[in-house]
């Protein structure tokens, strides 16, 4: 029989900001659905950490459900994997709290994602723009995580949640298990299908930069069809070539191919015919995403029920790590 207590404790949580797209999707969610088998996962709606910047509430609300529903349409599986609402375990506020108080300032202040925030929303710096890497840790380390699947942009945030864990750990003794990020071995870079050099992102006002999970097949076609390539009009991979490398890298998270299969069947054709292909995959792939999600997204009782469910699970483990901790420091 398999033994449960073997297998590493993976650990993600996804921010409820929008249309998650199709970066997001092979970038990650696609992963997280495969590690369920080999490891004991736990995966969130990062619903708190999406406050630091102002929220219509009506708006968020409907992001949240998105977001939770969407997890399961990739195919999250609540019975392999625990799956809930951050803001439902009051675990996660209560020892980012603590861990806030093992946490320096001059550490916040080097956080290269609060110095661009801060920039960005100079209006509105405040306090949890600033700790939001100290609730991030305490999303990891409730969980004993062994493993937190992360991008490039969060790398920083999970050192620190290292730093923070060691020097509890050495201030009273082992409390918290270690995180290492994982990166894992199919992961696709996905770029803008505008601008090729940077990563597709949600967030770019130009709506023909991205994919969004749930766009429409028709929009999918457009948008892969006006996607920036080059003048050589060759499908290989290659360097000044950005545009032609993300729709490959794209193509081949799809379908499977090898770039050399790619190159191989596209071979003396134009970039029309790849850009089509392209297109076809992606909206095949997207197809039993989005049929699963509009399944889901109108039953609010299953929704409901896997909330609850996900927030219970999640809770009985939170709970002993805060009570551990708690103990620990002194609390009576
Ligand atoms: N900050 C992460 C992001 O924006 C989301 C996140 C919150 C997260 N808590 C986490 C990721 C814990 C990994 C582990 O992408």
């Amino acid at each position: 029989m398999e033994n449960v207590e073997t297998k590493k404790r993976v650990f993600s949580a996804i921010q409820p900001s929008g249309m998650l797209t199709l970066g997001n999707y092979l970038g990650a969610l696609k992963n997280w659905t495969l590690m369920q088998d080999e490891f004991d996962c736990l995966y969130a709606v990062a619903d708190l950490h999406a406050i630091t910047v102002r929220q219509e509430p009506a708006k968020l609300r409907e992001q949240i459900r998105s977001t939770f529903a969407l997890l399961l349409a990739v195919g999250v599986d609540p019975e392999k994997s625990p799956v809930f609402l951050q803001s439902h375990v009051a675990e996660h506020s209560q020892l980012a709290w603590l861990l806030n108080c093992y946490t320096q300032y001059g550490e916040l202040q080097r956080m290269t994602q609060f110095k661009d925030k801060s920039q960005k929303h100079a209006d509105n710096i405040n306090a949890g723009l600033f700790t939001y890497p100290t609730l991030m840790a305490a999303d990891i380390l409730l969980y004993q995580a062994d493993l937190v699947p992360i991008g490039q942009d969060q790398k920083q945030h999970l050192e620190l949640t290292r730093n923070i864990a060691e020097r509890f750990n050495m201030t009273y003794s082992p409390t918290f298990t270690i995180p290492e990020p994982y990166i894992p071995k199919v992961c696709a870079r996905v770029m803008s299908l505008q601008d090729p050099t940077k990563k597709m992102s949600k967030s770019d006002e130009n709506v023909n930069s991205w994919i969004a999970i749930l766009d429409k097949p028709d929009d999918i076609i457009r948008k892969v069809k006006r996607a920036v390539t080059d003048s050589e009009a060759c499908v290989r991979y290659g360097e000044g070539k950005e545009g032609v490398n993300n729709l490959m890298s794209i193509y081949s998270a799809c379908t499977g191919a090898t770039y050399e299969q790619i190159e191989a069947e596209f071979a003396g054709k134009g970039y029309g015919d790849f850009k089509a292909a392209v297109g076809e995959a992606i909206v095949e792939t997207l197809r039993p995403v989005q049929e699963r999600y509009n399944q889901i997204i109108t039953d609010k009782a299953y929704l409901e029920e896997l909330y609850a469910k996900g927030a219970d699970s999640a809770r009985h483990i939170a709970r002993k790590t805060v009570a551990k901790v708690m103990r620990k420091i002194g609390y009576v």
